[in-house]
């Protein structure tokens, strides 16, 4: 048996699920894994606000320097979130030779490679299972679980939070507001809930993983990156009555031309794998050329399914896996190289657009008259029959298209905007079939 001195630096709604699984999961912990993990400090500059999980108040402070001078504390829990305090709370840490366990994705996504370096000259390593996905076991399934594929593509519901708003918005007929206020209260948002609904979270996510996936140091700047705040509830109800669900995708893809990212909502076909994923849950598919399609699913958010990703990084720590894994496996951007990029514009799709337009003669011809011009091909048009005595009410008409390049789609929808009869900015949102497994 071993001790393993844990430090947890801040007190929120993950930390307190930490601190409820090693408080009450101390002996099994140590029966399975032969450690005893000792919480030595839980830190955080906000010392009053209730709880729900108390911290033993031997350990409770707000002076982050006692850890780094603790020399029984031999692992930091980074959950302070953002990319500044944490930084340096990571990089001290590190320098004082403990291993640090980060459930922050923006910090990772921004500054993996100066972190994992700075890991590496320390001898240390930085271990993030927590930071991808919650409660799914993500990283290193797709780390170790897949070692031996290349892997071509990977699919994901990667933010609960916009899972949860487009689930509760189609089966409850509520508003986008209510749907993000209820996902705030479960805990599944960021403190920032611009980060959900912007896709800039999900984009983080996207980085992490492909880097692992692809083994190369893909750059967050270069992932394309498009919200669910665009969508209103029509958009969800004429996705359902095509056939389809709207769901947020983190899609990463390779061949030998380069590496494509993306965040977008998108249209999925009903029998889609992706498309019964439904609330707070993520799911990703990743596609390896030896194992074929895999499919990883779970809860992506909230305090207990992040805390069990948190602590199991916690065991691998302590019993020598992590270290391992982050010195012999080199997957991470510090020590691969940037990507060759495919360029948006020549990636093709099918399209749904919605756009709002008067009710009058003449107003679908012109607008049809644009995607033709402009050589795209569409599949589905639909317009609900509206009440004849209210001429000129501004309605929704939805199409769907034929794959187009995504540079055609833009110059259509450019034409479009500068319709006059166009009311509103149309919404354009891709159609993302299955990929295919080989
Ligand atoms: N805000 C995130 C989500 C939580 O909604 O998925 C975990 O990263």
């Amino acid at each position: 048996m071993t001790d393993f001195g844990v430090a947890l630096i801040g007190w929120g709604t993950v930390g307190q699920g930490v601190l409820a699984l090693l408080r009450d999961r101390r002996d099994e912990l140590a029966g399975r894994t032969s450690v005893r993990f000792e919480l030595r400090h839980v830190i955080d500059k906000d010392l009053t606000t209730p709880r729900d999980v108390p911290a033993p108040p031997e350990v409770l402070g707000d002076d982050y320097a006692r850890v780094l001078a603790d020399e029984q504390t031999h692992a930091v829990v980074e959950l302070v979130g953002g990319t500044g305090a944490a930084k340096q709370i990571i990089l001290e840490a590190l320098a004082a030779g403990k291993d640090v366990v980060t459930a922050n994705k923006a910090l990772l996504a921004h500054h993996g490679r100066e972190l994992f370096a700075a890991a590496r000259r320390a001898g240390r390593c930085i271990a993030f299972e927590a930071s991808c996905g919650g409660g799914i076991p993500l990283v290193e399934s797709i780390r170790r679980g897949l070692a031996a594929n290349r892997i071509t593509a990977l699919y994901g519901i990667l933010n609960g939070t916009c899972n949860y708003i487009l689930t509760s918005m189609l089966d409850r007929g509520i508003d986008y507001a209510d749907a993000l206020a209820e996902a705030q209260q479960h805990g599944y948002a960021e403190a920032d809930p611009t980060l959900d609904v912007s896709g800039t979270d999900a984009a983080h996510k996207l980085t992490i993983l492909a880097s692992i996936a692809f083994g190369t140091a893909v750059d967050l700047e270069r992932v394309e990156v498009a919200g669910i705040d665009c969508l209103e509830l029509t958009d969800l109800t004429a996705a359902r009555e095509l056939g389809y669900r709207m769901k947020l995708l983190a899609i990463g893809e390779r061949d030998e031309t380069g590496v494509a990212l993306r965040v977008h909502p998108a249209l999925v076909p009903v029998d889609h794998p992706l498309a019964s994923v439904a609330g707070p849950f993520n799911a990703v598919s990743v596609y390896g050329d030896a194992a074929g399609h895999t499919l990883y699913y779970g809860r992506g958010a909230g305090r207990m399914p992040t805390a069990s990703a948190v602590v199991a990084d916690l065991i691998d720590v302590a019993i020598g896996n992590a270290g391992r894994t982050f010195e012999r496996l080199h997957v991470l951007p510090d020590v691969t190289e940037a990507p060759a990029y495919r360029a948006a514009e020549q990636i093709e799709s099918r399209y749904y657009v919605r756009i709002m337009l008067p009710d009058q003669p003449g107003m679908m011809a012109q607008v049809t008259r644009v995607f033709g011009d402009h050589q795209i091909s569409l599949s589905a048009v639909a317009q609900h029959e509206v009440d004849e005595h209210q001429p000129g009410r501004i309605v929704p008409v939805v199409v769907t298209t034929h794959h187009t390049p995504g540079g055609t789609m833009q110059r259509a929808l450019r034409e479009l905007k500068q319709l006059e009869v166009v009311a509103a900015e149309p919404v354009c949102v891709p159609v993302v079939d299955e990929h295919p497994e080989f």
